[in-house]
């Protein structure tokens, strides 16, 4: 397993390891994307060398499809299983009634549809993602349809938001949908959820909006005081 370099990376591996733990015999799991999934991925990828016997893993992203078959999990679709026993994915915000936002890593829409195909979605982070009130710290991704780019610009701005299209090594990025990000920033903090949602998915050539609401079942925590499970 790789050496975590910072106490942040330990306490992401120590909630990977923990929500890891979690999965049981005969089980199909989604597995979510990010630097804190990669530590569950791996950990997962050792029980099963220990023993445990899944039915089969479906990755939220290429990243992570590349990474669960290099660890031999084996690997399966919603198609074949398209109700999963459980999704265990990162975040980038958790607010206390367990509201997120995620999709820093660029893959908010596969891990929403396997989040919402889940009878069960653990959360897995270190404490800075725990916030009091969504939109503060990170600005809210959007993925929409390239071709509409401008319109939904205007729109999402007419709503509030300072709007960023997202760029990796100076061109727009492309999720694995072929897609584009807003990075949305609201200055005075995402007070709503719900109704910023359902605003931003009225605008057509919206796909998807990193605001995961109802989703989540369950937290798990690595800190400095070991790994806190929430409820
Ligand atoms: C990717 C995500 C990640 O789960 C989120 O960005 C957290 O990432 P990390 O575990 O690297 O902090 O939503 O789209």
């Amino acid at each position: 397993m790789t050496s975590p370099r910072s106490p942040q990376d330990t306490w992401k591996q120590m909630a990977g390891v923990a929500a890891a733990n979690l999965i049981q015999e005969g089980m199909v799991v989604g597995l979510g994307t990010g630097s804190t999934a990669a530590y569950l991925v791996q950990a997962l990828s050792q029980r099963i060398q220990q023993g445990l016997q899944i039915v089969g893993a479906v990755p939220s992203s290429q990243a992570t499809y590349d990474l669960a078959a290099s660890l031999n999990i084996p690997l399966t679709d919603l198609d074949i299983h398209p109700e999963l026993d459980m999704y265990i994915d990162g975040a980038d915000e958790i607010d206390p009634q367990l509201r997120l936002i995620k999709g820093a890593g660029g893959a908010l829409l596969r891990e929403k549809i396997l989040a919402s195909a889940a009878r069960r979605f653990v959360v897995i982070a270190d404490p800075s993602k725990k916030v009091t009130q969504l939109g503060h710290r990170f600005p809210l991704p959007v993925e929409i349809v390239p071709l509409a780019k401008t319109p939904i610009k205007l729109k999402l701005s007419k709503l509030g938001a300072q709007v960023e299209l997202r760029h990796r090594d100076n061109i727009p990025f492309i999720t694995d949908n072929h897609n584009y990000i807003f990075d949305c920033t609201f200055p005075q903090g995402i007070s709503n959820p719900a109704e910023v949602d359902a605003q931003i998915h009225s605008i057509v050539g919206v796909v998807e909006t990193g605001l995961f609401l109802n989703l989540a079942q369950q937290v798990v925590i690595g800190g400095p005081e070991g790994v806190q499970i929430f409820p």
